[in-house]
């Protein structure tokens, strides 16, 4: 429509791709990435071989699984504008306001946090290799800064609570009580080894949206398969927007989440049966589970803005973990910005179930139902009934999907089957 503006843009994409490690392969239409520019902190070939070529000079620091999918998060732009771990600042800020020093939104914090030993030697200014935890070279650190951090403060701000049983919280308590700041680089971006086919990044997904010509887009955060409940709340919201970004968790999660293998493969049961394929993008979201709730909604939302999402699914307890979290609390946290600040809308849901007596799936929005008229049962409720092999009812689980979960479970359990 504006051939004269579409040339300007993408000169100045170019520009900035030339430059400053910074993608804008998006389309102007598109939603900005979280702070205007999509970030990508992966090596180009040069910088790589500049780098491999110093790696025996290099003070080293091994990353757990977690840092290592942050450093992929942060490398492929799904945490932009961060372009590596966050120095003191932008922490202190975070964890007592949601905001990075700039004043931008962003609530949940992403550290390299190691132990005094290893900080004490590290340079100021100096360059530290970023191992993976069998040992293989996969980042860069430009060290900026090191600091120490209160633990407690981070746990009551961020997660709510200071009890070391909470599996975020627990995390944190555990780990270095020095964090390492600075820019990072990705040596390289390997392919998932478990789902390739399924890795797709901020930049090309954006692209998808284009190709699709989708201009509203909801993302849908889950660790868990997806039930009756997660299928009607992400059906009401396609019902209003393009298509449906499907971005399922398979970073660290706790030990009893189920395992992201048979979740994907329960995804793909369910999409072949019960979704329009032309309208669902099916994605792995590489991050770790925090378990923060209602921060950890807001950071979901805003990584899903980077993935090119203009609308984020924020149902029942998201992102919660036993009763730590009010039902609906992760809703409310987004009254706390402006829209403008988050750019994307978060569409909210209430409790989903099924109903007896209407014979559907509702919310008491929607249905006159009495509790004893509700089918609902929770993620732990259900584990049970697999572990004992029994099924969880169809106005649970679509039966494929119950199926493929009662088979791993055989697998992994075979003294129950
Ligand atoms: S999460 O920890 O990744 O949020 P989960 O996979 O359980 O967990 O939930 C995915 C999304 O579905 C979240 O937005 C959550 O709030 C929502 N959700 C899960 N169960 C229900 C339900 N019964 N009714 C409404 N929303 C739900």
């Amino acid at each position: 429509m504006y051939p004269y503006f579409d040339n300007l843009v993408h000169s100045l994409q170019q520009f900035l791709e030339f430059t400053e490690g910074i993608t804008l392969s998006y389309h102007p239409e598109a939603i900005a990435p979280h702070g205007g520019k999509l970030v990508n902190r992966v090596a180009t070939p040069a910088q790589k071989e500049l780098f491999l070529s110093k790696a025996q000079f290099l003070p080293r620091v091994t990353l757990d699984e977690r840092a290592v999918s942050d450093l992929e998060m942060i490398a492929i732009g799904g945490f932009s504008p961060l372009t590596g771990f966050m120095n003191q600042a932008d922490y202190n800020r975070v964890v007592a306001e949601m905001r990075l020093a700039n004043g931008l939104v962003w609530s949940i914090p992403i550290t390299l946090s190691v132990d005094e030993e290893v900080a004490a030697p590290l340079q100021i200014g100096g360059l530290v290799r970023l191992d993976n935890p069998k040992g293989e070279y996969i980042g860069v650190l430009e060290l900026s800064e090191k600091y120490h951090y209160d633990k407690q403060r981070e746990a009551i701000n961020v997660y709510r609570t200071d009890e070391a049983k909470h599996p975020g919280v627990q995390v944190v308590y555990n780990q270095g009580s020095v964090n390492l700041a600075g820019d990072i680089w990705l040596l390289q971006r390997d392919p998932h080894p478990q789902f390739p086919a399924y890795q797709i990044d901020p930049a090309a997904s954006r692209q998808m949206f284009k190709e699709k010509g989708w201009k509203t887009i909801v993302g849908f955060q889950t660790r868990n398969p997806i039930h009756r409940a997660h299928e009607y709340i992400q059906k009401c919201a396609l019902e209003t927007v393009d298509g449906l970004f499907l971005h399922p968790l398979v970073g660290a999660t706790k030990e009893d989440d189920i395992a992201a293998d048979v979740r994907m493969r329960c995804y793909e049961i369910l999409l072949e049966h019960y979704y329009p394929l032309d309208r669902v993008i099916l994605a792995i979201n590489p991050a770790a589970m925090r378990y923060a709730g209602p921060r950890e909604a807001i950071f979901h939302a805003l990584v899903r803005k980077n993935y090119g999402c203009t609308h984020f699914i924020v149902g029942r307890d998201h992102a919660g973990v036993g009763d730590y979290y009010g039902t609906y609390d992760a809703q409310y946290i987004f009254d706390e910005f402006a829209p403008e600040e988050l750019g994307i809308v978060p569409m909210k849901f209430e409790h989903a179930f099924y109903c007896t007596r209407t014979k559907q799936m509702a919310t008491t929005k929607t249905s006159p139902s009495k509790p004893e008229e509700r089918v609902h049962l929770s993620g732990t409720k259900v584990r049970e009934m697999l572990r004992r092999g029994e099924l969880p009812p169809p106005e649970f689980s679509r039966p494929e999907v119950a199926a493929e979960l009662a088979r791993a479970m055989r697998i992994q359990q075979p003294a129950l089957a």
